[in-house]
């Protein structure tokens, strides 16, 4: 039985006083609600707020990640953050291979820096939370699935199976990122369980174990629909994760898939 994971990824967003109080309101939702032993919850503030993030989380089930970090364990990399520092916060996850990454910031990091940022996570024992996902004109061309299935090989290259039901993988079709246009939960089932078919071929049957986050666009209103899908165990939340009533309330809808 995989355990739902619902995290927020705050992207570059909110200030320090704002930051405290989101988390406030989010601990006090999981943790006095009959949530916190049937979905797991992690936020996933800007490196900056951190240490910040960590105190309010104190003594609350709700869990830290960061948003990336850099692959070198330290030395002359100026503006960079280590595994091992993101360690040392507390945190348990880091997000990889996010499209904003892939596509959109600097200069535009490829299969290969992801897979060694993945395997630094793993080192410094942290969690990376591995996003795959197509782009409109890949979908429209019939090229999903093999974009899944490289972007996921080429993500977990050199990865042990020992201990690797612990991975998450986040689909995160391009196209549905930050544009209210979030995949149907048939397409979102589909990218899922061919996920998992590769998963099955890289690490065997512990494959089963392994939780895939759906994210594009869920919202309280359609994050049901698509957890109830059988390989769907969760949700990476952008937007809606920065305010305590949207995040919240798609938390409460992953409970459809714990019983
Ligand atoms: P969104 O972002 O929920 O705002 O679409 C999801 C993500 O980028 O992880």
């Amino acid at each position: 039985m995989r355990r739902p994971l619902v995290a927020g990824n705050w992207k570059m967003n909110l200030n320090l006083a704002s930051a405290r109080d989101l988390v406030a309101a989010i601990c006090s939702g999981v943790d006095q609600a009959a949530i916190k032993d049937r979905v797991e919850v992690a936020v996933c503030p800007p490196a900056i707020y951190l240490y910040p993030v960590a105190d309010a989380l104190r003594g609350s089930s709700v869990c830290l990640g960061a948003q990336n970090i850099f692959h070198e364990r330290s030395g002359a990399f100026t503006g960079e953050i280590s595994a091992d520092m993101v360690a040392e916060t507390g945190a348990r996850y880091v997000i990889l291979g996010h499209s904003e990454r892939r596509h959109t910031i600097g200069h535009h990091e490829d299969d290969r820096m992801i897979n060694l940022k993945v395997r630094a996570v793993r080192a410094a024992g942290l969690t990376p939370i591995l996003c795959v996902g197509e782009t409109l004109a890949e979908r429209q061309s019939g090229q999903t699935l093999d974009v899944l299935t490289f972007q996921l090989t080429a993500g977990l290259v050199g990865v042990s199976v020992a201990h690797a039901a612990d991975l998450v993988i986040a689909y995160e079709p391009v196209w549905a990122i930050g544009t209210g246009h979030n995949a149907t939960p048939e397409q979102a089932q589909e990218a899922h369980a061919h996920l998992r078919a590769n998963l099955r071929a890289l690490i065997g049957r512990v494959a089963d174990d392994v939780r895939i986050l759906y994210g594009g666009s869920v919202k309280p209103d359609n994050a049901a629909e698509l957890f109830r899908q059988r390989d769907v165990d969760g949700g990476l939340i952008g937007g809606a994760s920065l305010k305590a009533e949207s995040f919240l309330g798609i938390v409460r809808a992953a409970l459809v898939k714990a019983t």
